[in-house]
């Protein structure tokens, strides 16, 4: 029988801030430096920890950055409750977090060489994206064409604005941005960011999408990809749930025979059809 020591499991590294970026009202990014290595892939998460306040799950939002004998990771939180109110408002540069990680299973970005990739993101659900692009930008050769459909409440909340700019030079990747209001100067869509799967254009059958945001968007996306011809199984979803242990001991982020920090957050839609209409669970 394995025994696990959940002291060691459960104990988070110190992490210091050392660069902040304001991206929207009370939506901050994070660089934060961790000693040794710390291997995260994109579509992983880290339990960030204010200390005396609490944990919260937090998506990478970047590549990792190796330095010598440091790594540096980026995370951006955005003030929804205690724990990301406070470190929005209070962390700063040489502040000390805790993280603990990289737990979860990522976007599978290996799998899908010489695919197009359709990335479909809502808000906050661009951080977790974010490194999904970044990979693509390093291995460009190793995917076809990309398509990222990105929408806000309004164009000041859109996460990254300094470089959407760059995504769109990036050979053979596709940028439509969308704000569900109208706001003077906004030359981009207006309407939700699930309109915007109508422009792509893609043989649907060598295809795979990538989709984070509110969980009604991410079925109304489910449902335009589906109508587009996409195969389920062929379509990617990253999933949010409270979360305390972060490693499938507690049981707090079940959903359906799933654990979403052991067994997701992201999943592809063939897995979770069965639960993903269904209100609460
Ligand atoms: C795998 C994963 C990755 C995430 N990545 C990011 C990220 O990159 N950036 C980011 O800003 N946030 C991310 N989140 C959401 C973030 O973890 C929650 O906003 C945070 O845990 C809320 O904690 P709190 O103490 O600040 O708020 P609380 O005071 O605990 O709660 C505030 C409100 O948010 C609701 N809430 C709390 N946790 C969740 C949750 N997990 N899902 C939905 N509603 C919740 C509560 O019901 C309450 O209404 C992620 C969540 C998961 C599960
Ligand atoms: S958070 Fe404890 S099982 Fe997922």
């Amino acid at each position: 029988m394995q025994v696990v020591n959940l002291i060691e499991v459960l104990k988070s590294k110190k992490a210091i801030v050392v660069r902040t970026i304001d991206e929207a009202p009370g939506v901050k990014t994070f660089a934060l430096k961790l000693s040794g290595e710390y291997d995260i892939k994109p579509g992983q998460f880290s339990m960030l920890y204010y200390w005396g306040i609490g944990e919260a799950p937090i998506s990478l939002a970047n590549l990792p950055l190796k330095t010598g004998s440091s790594t540096i990771i980026e995370h951006t939180v955005r003030s929804t409750g205690v724990v990301t109110n406070t470190i929005v408002e209070n962390a700063r540069i040489g502040s000390v977090l805790g993280v603990r990680g990289p737990y979860g299973k990522g976007w599978p970005l290996e799998k899908h060489e010489n695919m197009n990739i359709v990335i479909v993101a809502g808000g906050i659900g661009l951080a977790p994206l974010r490194p999904v692009i970044k990979y693509i930008e390093k291995n460009r050769e190793k995917y076809k064409d990309v398509y990222l459909l990105y929408g806000a409440r309004t164009p000041a909340d859109m996460l990254y604005k300094y470089e959407h700019e760059s995504y769109s030079r990036m050979p053979g990747v596709k940028v439509l941005l969308s704000s569900d209001v109208r706001v003077e100067g906004w030359s981009h869509h207006v309407g939700f960011v699930t309109d915007l799967v109508k422009y792509v254009d893609v043989r649907t059958e060598e295809t795979v999408a990538y989709v984070c945001g509110p969980e009604v968007m991410m079925r109304v996306a489910v449902k335009k990809l589906l109508d587009k011809g996409f195969r389920k199984d062929n379509i990617f979803l990253s999933l949010e749930r409270r979360m305390r242990c972060g490693v499938g001991i507690c049981g707090t982020c079940q959903f359906g025979h799933y654990f979403v920090c052991r067994d997701g957050p992201v999943f592809s839609y063939s897995e979770i059809e069965d639960y993903l209409w269904i209100e609460g669970v």
